[in-house]
């Protein structure tokens, strides 16, 4: 048989493990916490494109899913086949990009990568 002061210690533990718990439960990120957003400081290179016009459209996105670099080091290309490419990542891979920036992204592309 157990000392009473042992059942009373038992006791107190269970209690401390009880309010531990409804504490933490408390601190559960609320879902404005979960949505904040956050600031990244990319280096250069090729983590982003390359500045001019239409190069924030491309920044903000053609690198949701991949790295600048990925559309850089691609072989050039024309205009026509800037706009096919950007058209594949909007309906094959579900790219974001409203269909009216179209144009001035592959005008964009053909500046910093482009063929005649
Ligand atoms: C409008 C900005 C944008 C440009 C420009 C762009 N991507 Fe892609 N992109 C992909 C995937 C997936 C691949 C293929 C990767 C592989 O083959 O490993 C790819 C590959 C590429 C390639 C390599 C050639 C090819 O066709 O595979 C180029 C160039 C490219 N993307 C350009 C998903 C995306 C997504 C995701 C929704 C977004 C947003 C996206 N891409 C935005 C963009």
């Amino acid at each position: 048989m157990k000392s009473p002061n042992a059942l009373i210690l038992i006791l107190l533990a269970t209690v401390g493990i009880s309010a531990a718990f409804a504490e933490t439960a408390q601190k559960a990120p609320s879902a404005a916490a979960l949505n904040r957003t956050v600031s990244v400081t990319l280096p250069d290179s090729e983590r982003v494109f390359p500045p001019g016009a239409g190069a924030e459209i491309a920044n903000s996105q053609c690198m949701i899913c991949h790295s600048a670099g990925m559309v850089t080091r691609q072989p050039p290309l024309s205009f026509g086949e800037w706009k096919a490419e950007i058209n594949k990542m909007r309906t094959a891979y579900g790219a974001p990009l409203p269909a009216e920036q179209v144009e001035e992204l592959a005008t964009y592309l053909t500046a910093i990568k482009g063929k005649q």
